[in-house]
């Protein structure tokens, strides 16, 4: 039977220029490059110059995305960006990102779902076009979490960066098998009562302030690892499909070692993770397009290749999808 798929048909990525080696952290924290290097594989980390904001990020990743798309924005009839760190309170950073690409149609709007709001952002966008209500979507996750992190506790310190990616969605038809290019399901969790070991200590309801990120790492650790693997082993049973039929798992960068014990638990060989958490550490919303376009233009990740990500994230809220590339 015939469907309507959300195929991918480009994707961008941007890092601000500045970096932040783990060498230079040493030198304000008590910590070192080994410490961080290998209780979670990171190397180092870009931060948002002075003046540039989660737009700009986001703007320049989605124009390498349309570039490779080879779509004009005004074909572009929906946004969703994925940010914990938007430019202002509202509007939506989404908007910012619609008015400075020059359209002036559709519908912009964030999503926050942190650290998986790239995975929720493609669930509400393959939603949308499977419905035909739209046809060319850009989802972006971009994040400049270096303004929301307590530079002086060095176990949260050491684990953060800024960045953007973003992928063009375009309607097309398939068969309704898991052979047919495109996002093939996306499946979304939350769990409200874990809030208190990720979240940020302010808002403007709650104290009229941004507030900074608190986190009890060790509990993520242990709860990140039981949820992705079964958020992946949903999303290849859905599709009848096996870790052996996984060209490659895309998953949220936070930490090696959970890269690591996921990709164990559910049978990926590790050759087939893609993992760029060395160079740009954890970027929320970002770190699941970033190793996306890593892969893509590096020439790893190739047409009717089946991908599988994966994101976790505060709240706690977590996800995955199965795409057909
Ligand atoms: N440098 C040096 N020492 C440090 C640092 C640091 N930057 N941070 C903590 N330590 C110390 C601790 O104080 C502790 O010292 P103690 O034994 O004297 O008390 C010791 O190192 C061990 O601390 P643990 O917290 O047990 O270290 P652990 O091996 O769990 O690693 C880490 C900590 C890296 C935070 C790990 O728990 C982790 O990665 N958790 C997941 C967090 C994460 O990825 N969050 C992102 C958002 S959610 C997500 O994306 C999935």
């Amino acid at each position: 039977m015939g469907v309507t798929r959300a195929q991918v048909t480009g994707v961008g990525a941007y890092l601000p220029k500045q970096v932040l080696t783990n060498a230079d952290l040493a030198k304000k924290l008590d910590t070192s490059d080994e410490w961080i290097r290998e209780r979670t594989g990171i190397r180092e980390r870009r931060i948002a110059a002075e003046g540039e904001f989660t737009s700009d990020l986001a703007i320049a990743a989605s124009q390498e995305a349309l570039r490779a798309a080879g779509l004009n924005a005004s074909a572009i009839d929906m946004i969703v960006l994925a940010t914990a760190t938007p430019d202002e309170t509202f509007p939506a950073t989404a908007t910012t990102v619609q008015a400075r690409l020059g359209i002036s149609r559709g519908a912009a709007f964030d999503v926050q779902a942190v650290c998986s709001g790239f995975i929720y952002a493609l669930a509400v966008a393959d939603n949308f076009i499977k419905a035909g209500q739209v046809k060319n979507c850009l989802v972006i996750g971009a994040e400049t979490f270096s303004r929301i992190i307590d530079w002086d506790d060095r176990t949260t310190a050491v684990l953060f960066g800024d960045g953007a990616g973003a992928v063009v969605l375009s309607a097309a038809q398939g068969d309704g098998t898991v052979k047919d290019r495109g996002v093939l399901s996306t499946h979304l969790f939350s769990d409200g009562r874990l809030h208190d070991l990720l979240y940020v200590d302010g808002g403007p309801s709650k104290t009229r302030t941004t507030g900074l990120l608190r986190m009890e790492g060790r509990e993520v650790f242990r709860h990140a690892v039981t949820n992705l693997s079964e958020a992946i082993e949903l999303a290849m049973r859905s599709n009848g499909v096996e870790a052996a039929d996984i060209d490659w798992f895309v998953p949220h960068q936070a930490n090696q070692r959970i890269l690591d014990a996921t990709a164990r638990k559910v049978g990926v060989h590790p050759s087939r993770v893609i993992s760029t958490v060395a160079i740009h550490a954890n970027t929320s919303a970002a770190s699941v397009p970033l190793a996306l376009a890593a892969a893509v233009n590096d020439g790893r990740i190739k047409r009717d290749q089946l991908l599988v990500l994966e994101a976790m994230g505060g709240g706690f809220t977590w996800g995955s999808s199965l795409i057909r590339w």
